[in-house]
């Protein structure tokens, strides 16, 4: 068990969550390089009409995605951010919302 491994546990101690398994932050990690950094940024500000995604519970980050990913509108700009949520499996989401919310503040 690593020092993020223990740091998911903790938070989801403190948030009173009980998942079958730990989400993935190193996984979330490289996912977001890969497919997320270019319009959220390395720090999640984002800029111009890309939001920041900073300050969010890991919760807001699923049902966001899951929505982008069903294709719902959700803000004026949704048709930009959708194409990249449309091929996430649940675990990504989890993966990801995991690695947001405890890496950007
Ligand atoms: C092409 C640029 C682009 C990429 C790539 C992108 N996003 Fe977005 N994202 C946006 C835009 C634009 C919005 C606002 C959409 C709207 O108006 O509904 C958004 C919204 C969001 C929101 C909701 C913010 C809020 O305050 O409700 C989250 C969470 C999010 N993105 C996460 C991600 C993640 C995770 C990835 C990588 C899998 C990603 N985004 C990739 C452009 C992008």
């Amino acid at each position: 068990m690593n020092r993020r491994g223990l740091l998911v546990i903790g938070t989801v101690a403190a948030f009173g969550m009980a998942p079958a398994q730990a989400d993935d932050i190193v996984a979330g990690e490289s996912l977001y390089a890969e497919s997320c950094v270019a319009c959220h940024g390395a720090s999640g500000r984002g800029m111009a009409s890309f939001p920041s995604i900073t300050g969010r519970d890991a919760d807001y980050i699923a049902k966001r995605l899951k929505q982008y990913r069903a294709g719902e509108q959700v803000g004026p700009n949704s048709g930009l951010m959708a194409p990249a949520a449309t091929d996430l499996s649940d675990d990504d989401i989890a993966n990801l919302a995991a690695y947001i919310s405890t890496t950007f503040e």
